[in-house]
Formats: structure tokens, sequence, C-alpha cells
């Protein structure tokens, strides 16, 4: 199913949002940048194939509502069911994973289909799979291949057809090289790669996401639309964004709030106001009004690094 509306082709509706958790409040996932757009359609290709898909991205990117809208493109029948893997037992991680039979260990009165079992004909997300115990890696990737799974304490393996998606924040060749990671489950992996952009280097994201988060806050809040002013706008196009659309989600509300008036302005929105636009800035304005998407993010990645070292040591 194609979520995206005929309206405005760079949002992808979840008609159901309403049934998703709390946590995950948005309803739709704004694509407008270059590079978000291209990544659009690596995954309108890749979510109705049924490869396992990893998902990299720094905090805060969307890679959990962009796994949801893997899962509900795939339409796959079963659940999308979200697992962070830090938060397995150490002692049980093993039967959460996969199950347990009644009575196979202290404090199992009844048996348990575990993660992968609640999943079964639908969608695993495992966040942060870098975490997972290295054992239950190869383990996992056994079941995944043969499709049957052995719970804790069971006389014969049951059968499982689950999607993997998982994410990462590291990269996992690299954990593979340290022997943190099975390198066979990265091989695994590989097939369906999904790169994420950090905010900072997809601008064109920027307002378009601003003005859907104001969207979504004044109309739970029943406030009046305020519009962004020009200084604002520049104020968030140019800011790092460490915690990527969660942070900006957190700005727009804050400001939101604090404006109570028609227009926010830059002191609204709490951060670090730049200074006056120097040439280099207006040679990065130039090419993202050219729309050279790649140039454009390497340097503004270089003058980022530039920036840090003259904060560091004044260099
Ligand atoms: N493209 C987008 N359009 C609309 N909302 C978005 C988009 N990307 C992220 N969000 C919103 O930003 C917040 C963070 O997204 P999400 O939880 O999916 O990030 P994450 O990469 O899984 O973060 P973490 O690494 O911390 O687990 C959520 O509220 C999500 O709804
Ligand atoms: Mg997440």
């Amino acid at each position: 199913m194609s979520l995206s509306t005929a309206a405005d082709p760079s949002l992808l509706i979840f008609p159901d949002a309403d049934k998703s958790p709390l946590s995950i409040r948005a309803k739709a996932l704004v694509f407008v940048d270059p590079r978000t757009r291209q990544l659009r359609e690596e995954v309108e290709r890749l979510a109705g194939l049924p490869v396992p898909i990893l998902i990299e991205g720094e905090t805060g990117t969307g890679k959990e509502l962009l796994a949801r809208h893997i899962h509900r493109s795939s339409e796959r029948p079963g659940l999308f069911v979200a697992l962070s893997c830090s938060s397995l037992s150490p002692n049980h991680g093993e039967a959460e994973l996969f199950g347990y039979t009644a009575g196979a260990h202290q404090g199992a009165p009844s048996s348990r289909a575990g993660w992968l079992g609640s999943a079964n004909g639908g969608t695993l997300y495992l966040d942060e799979i870098a975490d997972l115990p290295l054992a239950l890696q190869g383990q996992l990737l056994g079941v995944l291949e043969t499709g049957e799974a052995w719970r804790a304490g069971a006389s014969a393996p049951t059968p499982v057809d689950v999607r993997l998606v998982a994410a990462t924040s590291i990269d996992l060749w690299r954990a593979v090289e340290s022997g943190k990671f099975d390198e066979r489950l990265a091989h695994y992996l590989s097939d369906g790669h999904l790169q994420l952009p950090p905010l900072r280097e997809r601008v064109g994201d920027v307002l378009p996401l601003a003005e859907y988060f104001l969207g979504i806050y004044t109309q739970r809040l029943r406030l009046p639309l305020p519009t962004i002013s020009l200084a604002a706008q520049k104020v968030l196009e140019r800011h790092d964004w460490p915690g990527n659309t969660r942070e900006l989600e957190n700005v727009v509300h804050f400001a939101l709030l604090v404006c109570g008036a028609e227009q926010i302005e830059a002191r609204h929105l709490n951060l670090p106001v730049a200074p006056p636009l120097t040439r280099i800035e207006h040679a990065l304005q130039q090419l993202a009004d050219e729309g050279d998407a790649q140039q454009l993010a390497s340097l503004r990645e270089l003058l980022r690094r530039a920036e840090q070292r003259i904060a560091v040591c004044g260099a």
C-alpha cells in the first residue's frame, strides 16, 4: 500500500496512527529533502520484498517510525513488535526473546510465545541490535534462517515467520571487527540497508518538519497556528540538531507554548542564535538554492567540524 497523499507527495500518512503507542506520536513521515526523498524510494522498493532490513541512524532520526512504515507497507498480517535489545534481562534474555514452556524455569507457571512468537506473521523491530548478547545473535540468525524457534523447555521447535527490521546507531561492521557483533548476522542484514541521515545533513526537512509538528501540537492543544518568523527559520535551519527530529519536535513544542502570539520568533526557540551570515554560509545557501544536496551536505559537515574545533581549542 502506498501511503502518500496525492495532495502532498512528501508526506507518508499512517492511516491508523491513533492505534500506535503514545511514544510514537507521529501521524506521518515528513520526507522533503532530496536525501530523504531518495531514501523514500529505497524504502518503497524494499518494504514489500521478503528481506530483513537494517536501519542505521543517530538517535532521534526516526528509525522506529520508519520501521513502522515498512511494516505497514509490507502488508504482513501479523503484529509490529518493537523491542529495545538493551532491555532484555541478562539472565532470561533467551526465554524472553524465543519464549518458554510452562515450568521451563523458576517463575514460569505458564508458557509464553516470547517477543519473536508475538511477532509471528509480522515484523520484529530490534532497536540497537548491537546490544543483543553475542550468543543470542547467533541463535536469532538460526531461527530466522530455519523458520523454527526452540522455546526453553520445549521438546519440539515452533514454526515462526518473522520479518526482522533492526536498527543501530553504531557501525555494525566496526562491531564485527572488534568481535562484538556476529559477522553472519551482519551479512544477513546487509541486503536491506537503509541509512537515515542526521537532520543537519537534510536541512530541507527542517522547516517542513517544524511546520508539521506545529500543526500537530496546535491541533492537540487547540491553539491558533502561528507562523515562524524568517529569523527563527534561519536559526532552525542552522542548528546542529544533535538530538535530531526528536529535538526539533521538542523545540517546536516549547516555542509554541511560550510564543503566545501569532508568530514564533528566534528568541522563543531556546537555541543559540547564529552570528550574521558569513561568506561561507552565503555560498552554502546558494548551493542549497541550486539543490546541490551532496556537495551541500559535505560542506556543512566540514563547516560543522571546523566550528567544533574553534569551540574546543579556539583554532
Ligand atoms: N520524518 C519524520 N516525520 C515526522 N515525525 C518524525 C520523523 N522522524 C522522526 N519523527 C518523530 O521524531 C521522534 C523520534 O523518532 P523515533 O523514535 O522513530 O527515532 P529513533 O531513531 O527510533 O530514536 P532512538 O534512536 O532514540 O530510538 C518521534 O516522535 C517521531 O514521531
Ligand atoms: Mg527508537
